[in-house]
């Protein structure tokens, strides 16, 4: 913001949050540490970004419907609480699915590790702390256990996906079952749940202002634990974390394996979570060297390798192939010829994105929305790619939001390659579930971007979609169909991280300074030299 100091810019900012401050159920925060959140969520940077249409809206407008708050958000806590999960008379989790009249339970009766991040995330926002911090300790117990599929022994670090409280009624004890993949469908393990438990960490930390929590040797070790598995040297020549397929939210087969965005972008944000975290001891300081190294050379192959653009589309177009040496310009060798046709009329002249997946000779042009969104809250974008990521949730609306946000991804894969990608999977077909449904949960990420991009009016447009539905429907797990209008085929209802999600979005438009927890600013060093192109004009 030129010209604007940014003592007056917060207390601008103070302004506006105060007017648009809701009743609240329980508003015993810690305002020295909203502060110190209000100078890391980079928002006074963002306002005026480049190539950023809109800014706040005006204070008279904003206050609309001010007083009362919506009747949803009683009725979305009454189901949250509900979905609470108890382990020796402590809540420690939140049930992903509170749904009776389901036929199948599977394991939504599980507390999945991030199915809690947008629970644990509401609890913190409404001044509940403990929780957060139960399940922190509970999980950071649960990755001490051995862990073996049939005769292989996991990493030590690894984390369950989900875990799930016995209550013995006789004995009058409670037992823990945790499924570090072992158990779930398909027998893959969750690469995001560590990521996850670091930046959860980190919000804790931040929202309370309680460093001990953090600083204790368990939080410590299981930081050190989770650091150790993904910065281990290998055969790998790219900075970015080789996956297989369905390790984290997708986790089903969908294309997703090799070097998926959604990995890559929470890889980088628990990274930097975890740089504010470590202590300065031996330890500490050895694993601090090896991350900033990794984010120096994450943030430069990700920035400049993943970005799609309309110029860079046309690069890739013209590229010519079999370069070899130093010199190749076209690095990965990927033939012009496999960029699909949809491609072509989705890029805007004004936005772009970071693509799914690059590897040799591949691009999977998908877009993804967690991953790019949690690449605009960790600043792996630069702000004016993050710019340029709202420019293009703005220009292709329809297809990205349609009529309930969010699409997970899109476009969705059909026929042939539906067979050949999913291997045949009936539940994710044409636009559902996985491949181009649309999933509430993701409505909190997408605020989250908005606001630290400076553009809260489309977050209001997506929470107003959601609320003229979610509700009536039962909170669905997710939506089917081009535009997402369909509830989803197999979807739970009360699944409770579109409940949460919801919630979180609302409270993180009410009091912007929430996004400090769950945002990080841009670090000037990891920022690398990179070419200008049409979006960022
Ligand atoms: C589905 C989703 C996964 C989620 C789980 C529990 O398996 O794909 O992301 O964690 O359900 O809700």
């Amino acid at each position: 913001m030129e010209g604007v100091n940014s003592s007056s810019s917060i207390s601008d900012l103070d302004d506006l949050a105060r007017l648009l401050d809701r009743p609240r159920l329980n508003i015993e925060r810690k305002r020295s540490f909203d502060e110190r959140s209000f100078s890391e969520m980079g928002i006074f940077d963002s306002v005026n970004s480049p190539g950023g249409r809109s800014g706040w809206e005006t204070p008279a407008s904003s206050a609309r419907n001010s007083f009362e708050p919506h009747p949803m958000v009683a009725e979305a806590w009454d189901a949250l609480r509900r979905s609470l999960v108890y382990f020796r008379g402590q809540p420690v989790g939140t049930i992903a699915a509170y749904d009776h009249a389901s036929e199948e339970v599977l394991n939504y009766d599980q507390v999945f590790v991030r199915d809690f991040v947008p629970s644990a995330l509401a609890f913190l926002m409404n001044g509940e702390p403990d929780i957060v911090k139960n399940f922190l300790l509970k999980t950071i117990q649960i990755q001490g256990r051995e862990k073996r599929i049939d005769r292989f022994k996991l990493g030590e670090g690894a984390m369950p996906a989900s875990f799930k409280v016995i209550h013995d009624p006789i004995k009058k004890t409670d037992t823990i079952i945790a499924d570090f993949g072992e158990s779930a469908i398909g027998r893959v393990a969750p690469v995001d749940s560590g990521f996850w438990w670091i930046i959860l960490l980190r919000a804790y930390t931040k929202s309370t202002g309680d460093t001990s929590l953090a600083e204790t040797p368990e939080c410590q070790k299981g930081m050190r634990l989770i650091l150790s598995l993904c910065l281990s040297e290998g055969f790998d020549t790219f900075p970015t974390l080789l996956c297989a397929d369905g390790c984290s939210m997708v986790d089903r087969r969908m294309g997703v394996y090799g070097y998926p965005i959604e990995i890559q972008a929470l890889f980088f944000m628990a990274l930097r979570s975890a740089m504010s975290m470590l202590k300065h001891d031996a330890e500490g300081k050895e694993f601090m060297e090896r991350i900033v190294k990794r984010l120096h050379a994450l943030s430069f192959h990700m920035r400049s390798y993943f970005w799609l653009d309309f110029q860079q589309l046309n690069d890739i177009y013209r590229y010519k192939t079999e370069e070899y040496s130093h010199t190749a310009v076209n690095k990965f060798n990927v033939i012009p010829d496999s960029i699909p046709e949809w491609v072509f009329d989705f890029m805007p002249l004004r936005g772009g994105y970071f693509i799914g997946n690059v590897s040799p000779a591949r691009m999977d042009f998908r877009w993804f929305a967690l991953g790019n969104c949690v690449a605009i809250l960790a600043s792996l974008a630069t702000p004016e790619q993050s710019a340029a990521i709202m420019d293009l949730i703005e220009e292709r609306w329809e297809e990205l939001v349609g009529e309930m946000p969010v699409k997970i991804c899109h476009p969705a894969i059909e026929s042939h390659e539906w067979r050949i990608v999913t291997g045949c999977d009936p539940k994710n077909t044409l636009w559902s579930y996985h491949n181009g449904g649309s999933w509430p949960v993701l409505l909190w990420l997408l605020t989250a971007a908005c606001i630290k991009t400076g553009r809260p009016q489309i977050a209001r447009r997506a929470i107003d979609l959601a609320e003229a539905r979610l509700l009536k429907d039962g909170w669905p797990e997710y939506y089917d169909g081009k535009s997402g209008r369909f509830i989803g085929k197999q979807a739970r209802k009360f699944q409770t991280w579109s409940i949460a999600g919801y919630l979180v979005a609302k409270m993180l438009l009410e009091d912007p300074s929430h996004l400090g927890m769950i945002s990080l600013e841009e670090d000037k060093q990891t920022k690398p030299v990179i070419k200008r192109s049409y979006s960022w004009t």
